[in-house]
């Protein structure tokens, strides 16, 4: 955690707007039709300010890995915007893509499946050089992929094993090498540590830190799990089926909840502390999560929320800083960002996207 300026204060590097991708269903073997659409992500704007960890938490489905594909311009998006400094990257192609995407690389969730088996760790960490010759010529290629390798804490010796030859931690040390090897300024990790023992998931979490300093790098740490990315984050946004439903800073999130989602996974975080844990109430959401074909009507988390009433299924709740919370209220627009938003000490500030945000759970159903 170094740097001059604080990291709020910092530029934006990245500038994601309004952003959507429905995935057609179609219906018929020859003559396919569009019968409806998945809607994997369904409005998401947020601000990902250059230095800093924003870290995207929600259940399984709820449209991370999709809106990693779409910064890292795997995949289009459906409409919306995602700026790179400044530069709308949905409109680029050619040549202006290809230096964007260089500099926005994903770390992949499984270091199992991610690596391709048949290729040494050399040519696995040195494949990006394929595309962007200019980063590391021909003959300078070996050695860049040696430093990679010490970069990330592996042996360079280690260039011409297989990945079977390795353990879990030590693959997604050579998935981050290969994430590293075009210099990017950003990093998107989808889900680095999920697969990953406990045990290692600190040490790869600390090396993307460690890295992070050293390489001046923005990250966007996914995972589905808020426990994994407290530590890491400055800030977080939790989704659920396609939104963001609450942001704000690690203390915001963590400690001044309003979001009965949040509120709910947080209550199923273990707190180290036995006695605060007693005091505890669990919030047990029931229900499964809803087809993101076709989401609930007004607040999408109506249907599991201890809170709904019919205003939930008639109104969808903007996701803007709670009226009464401390003035400015509805001045933080839909983003993860805005220079008026909370502070601390005035900590209810912070985006959430219920009619009835308050800090104050009401755990229990009444
Ligand atoms: N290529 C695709 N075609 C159709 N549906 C997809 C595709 N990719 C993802 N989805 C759907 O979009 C939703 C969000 O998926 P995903 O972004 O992978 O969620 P997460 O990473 O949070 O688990 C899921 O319902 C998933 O089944
Ligand atoms: S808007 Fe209604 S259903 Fe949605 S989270 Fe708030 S109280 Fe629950
Ligand atoms: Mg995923």
């Amino acid at each position: 955690m170094t740097g001059t300026a604080p990291r709020e204060a910092r530029e934006a590097i990245l500038d994601v707007r309004d952003l959507v991708k429905h995935y057609p269903l179609t219906q018929g073997v020859v003559i396919k039709r569009q019968v409806g659409a998945v809607k994997a992500v369904d409005g998401v704007s947020f601000e990902l300010r250059r230095g800093e960890t924003l870290g995207i938490v929600g259940e399984s489905g709820c449209g991370k890995s999709t809106v990693a594909k779409l910064v890292t311009s795997l995949e289009a998006p459906t409409s919306g915007s995602i700026r790179f400094k400044g530069e709308d990257v949905t409109r680029l192609s050619g040549r202006a893509l290809k230096a964007v995407r260089r500099n926005i690389q994903m770390v992949f969730q499984d270091p199992y499946t991610s690596l391709n088996p048949r290729m040494t760790v050399g040519d696995i960490v040195g494949e990006p050089f394929d595309i962007h010759p200019e980063v590391a010529p021909k003959g300078e290629r070996r050695r860049a992929v040696r430093e990679l390798l010490d970069v990330v804490g592996l042996d360079p010796e280690y260039v011409n094993r297989y990945p079977h030859q390795f353990s879990g931690g030590q693959r997604q040390r050579i998935g981050i090498a290969r994430g590293l090897a075009l210099r990017p300024e950003i990093i998107v990790a989808d889900e680095p540590v999920s697969a990953l023992d406990v045990s290692v998931q600190a040490q790869v979490v600390n090396l993307m830190e460690r890295l992070q300093d050293e390489f001046d790098l923005s990250y966007i740490f996914i995972a589905h799990d808020l426990s994994v990315v407290r530590h890491i984050s400055d800030r977080v946004g939790v989704m659920y089926l396609g939104k963001l439903v609450e942001t704000g800073t690690e203390s915001e999130i963590y400690e001044h909840p309003t979001h009965p989602y949040t509120q709910a996974l947080l209550s199923a975080v273990p707190v180290p502390d036995p006695g605060a844990e007693a005091g505890r109430a669990r919030i047990v959401l029931e229900g499964d999560v809803p087809s993101p074909a076709n989401p609930p009507s007004g607040c999408r988390f109506r249907t599991r929320c201890w809170k709904a009433d019919e205003r939930c299924a008639r109104e969808e709740p903007p996701l803007r800083i709670p009226d009464g919370a401390g003035g400015g209220a509805g001045s933080g627009g839909e983003g993860a960002d805005g220079p008026g938003r909370g502070t601390a000490g005035n900590a209810a500030r912070h985006p959430s996207a219920c009619h009835y945000a308050e800090e104050k759970a009401r755990i229990v159903p009444d």
